[in-house]
């Protein structure tokens, strides 16, 4: 994709605020970020783009380590970032990897994503076609949250 022609992402700028990506470019976007995956040790690599409610696009990767519980999903890595940078409010993420089959995301990534993303739409991609599209409430019924501890 030409930059002219790129979305707007976290660590670069095309497109002005306002502009929404297609689903499209939402999918181009982690499928690049599923090439930066620190996968050594389970070689299944994962991208993820987040796309804001300004239609900023905030990409993420699974990273692995020696510990293997230490591992975070590139889904929770997109939303860390996206928080960390001052965003609140999103409208899409989409999940890459390359299984023929749908691969969605893990029960903590679901939480995490309830919790600060609500009712997002989850759009699930292999490396040539889309293969998933739900709503998170579909994905985790009945969540924990913090309406259950008063707030
Ligand atoms: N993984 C993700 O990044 N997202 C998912 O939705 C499923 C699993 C990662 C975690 C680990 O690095 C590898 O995939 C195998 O579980």
């Amino acid at each position: 994709m030409p930059p002219s022609k790129r979305p707007r992402t976290s660590s670069g700028s095309a497109l002005g605020k306002g502009h929404r990506p297609s689903i499209d470019a939402l999918v181009a976007a982690a499928r690049e970020a599923r090439g930066h995956a620190v996968a050594d040790y389970s070689h299944f690599k994962v991208g993820a783009a987040l796309e804001t409610i300004d239609g900023t696009i905030v990409t993420g990767c699974n990273v692995e380590n020696a510990t293997y519980g230490l591992t975070i999903c590139a889904e929770r890595v997109a939303m860390f970032k996206a928080l960390s940078e001052g965003h609140r409010e999103f409208r899409r993420i989409a999940i890459v990897a390359d299984t023929a089959q749908p691969t969605p995301p893990c029960g903590a990534c679901r939480q995490i994503l309830w919790e600060f993303a609500a009712d997002i739409e989850v759009v699930l991609a292999n490396l040539t076609r889309q293969t998933g599209r739900h709503r998170l409430p579909s994905l985790l019924p009945e969540p924990f949250d913090g309406r259950l501890l008063g707030h």
